[in-house]
């Protein structure tokens, strides 16, 4: 039997996703880097006189990555203001998880305090693709002062979304995508023997990216790369729900367990084993790394 790649169901994602992220420092890392990332950039950009600044979100989730970015764009455009009027920042999200997308929703409908006493908010969500996004023209005349991809190019071609996306950048403004770094672990998995049977769609590692920002001409930057730390144990446990749901995230596959033959399962296994370091109290830990890739227009 084939398999699925998770990314082909909008459930099986959601649930893989949130037991990864229960069983990881991925939300919390995720957040603070992005949120190191706007305040970076949002102090490089030239467009902070508009009167809206818009932010463009794509491959969002449930939006907590993205909150951590507004408040960090809403901080630096207050600071380079006279620090009292409040900036005007219209927030545009593509996502086309109906669940991933109403949980930003609900969590976007009280905005946090922080938030809502630096800047004015309002959302737009888009649930549909990127491409199905800019297949939307009437949109293309819309222009993003700052746009992101927090852990979701990956679904997509980079290179022409990166593209596309530029062309929806205002002069002077600037898109970020946080990618996994290379030669770590979904990049080493992705090049590992028998695994590339997984039907991972590929990662695209920050160097990728670079290496698409120089073909284009485009000014960009790398970020100090960071990691996170997974807690692999479960995956060990046969009988675990929790492990088999890690183990759907990681090898981005619908029912691995189950499905996966046992040559590859096997493969699969001794390479989580391999890659992993043990901790103190006997836990499994994975430590992928990531970058983050600022592309300037
Ligand atoms: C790993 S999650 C990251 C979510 C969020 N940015 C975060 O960091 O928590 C990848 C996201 O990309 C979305 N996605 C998948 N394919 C996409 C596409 N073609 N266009 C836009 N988003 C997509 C998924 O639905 C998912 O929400």
């Amino acid at each position: 039997m084939e398999l699925q790649p998770l990314s082909s169901s909008h459930e099986a994602y959601h649930d893989a996703f949130q037991t990864y992220r229960a069983k990881s420092t991925l939300t919390e890392v995720v957040m603070s880097y992005s949120r190191q990332a706007a305040a970076h950039v949002i102090q490089k950009l030239i467009t902070h006189d508009a009167p809206v600044f818009r932010v463009l979100g794509v491959g969002s989730g449930d939006g907590k990555a993205d909150m951590e970015i507004l408040k960090a764009v809403a901080r630096g455009l207050r600071s380079s203001k006279d620090g009292h009027s409040k900036p005007q920042i219209a927030a545009c999200t593509v996502e086309p998880s109906s669940l991933l997308i109403s949980d930003f929703k609900r969590s976007a409908s009280t905005l946090p305090e922080e938030l809502a006493n630096l800047a004015d908010v309002s959302f737009d969500w888009q649930e549909t693709t990127f491409d199905g996004f800019i297949s939307e023209s009437s949109w293309t005349s819309e222009l993003f002062h700052l746009a992101h991809f927090i852990c979701s190019l990956y679904y997509m071609d980079a290179e022409e979304s990166l593209k596309s996306c530029f062309k929806l950048l205002t002069p002077g403004g600037a898109m970020f995508c946080l990618v996994i770094k290379e030669n770590s672990f979904f990049d080493i998995l992705v090049r590992q023997g028998n695994l590339k049977r997984l039907p991972i769609p590929g990662f695209y590692t920050g160097q990728d990216v670079v290496v698409i920002a120089e073909r284009n001409n485009w000014k960009h930057e790398e970020l100090p790369m960071t990691h996170y730390e997974v807690d692999i144990t479960d995956c060990f446990n046969e009988s675990s729900q929790t492990g088999s749901l890690l183990l759907d995230f990681l090898s981005h596959t619908v029912n691995f367990r189950e499905l996966a033959d046992p040559a590859l399962y096997k493969e699969m296994m001794d390479f989580i084993t391999e890659v992993s370091s043990t901790d103190s109290k006997g836990k499994m830990i994975l430590r992928p790394q990531l970058s983050i890739v600022v592309i300037y227009k």
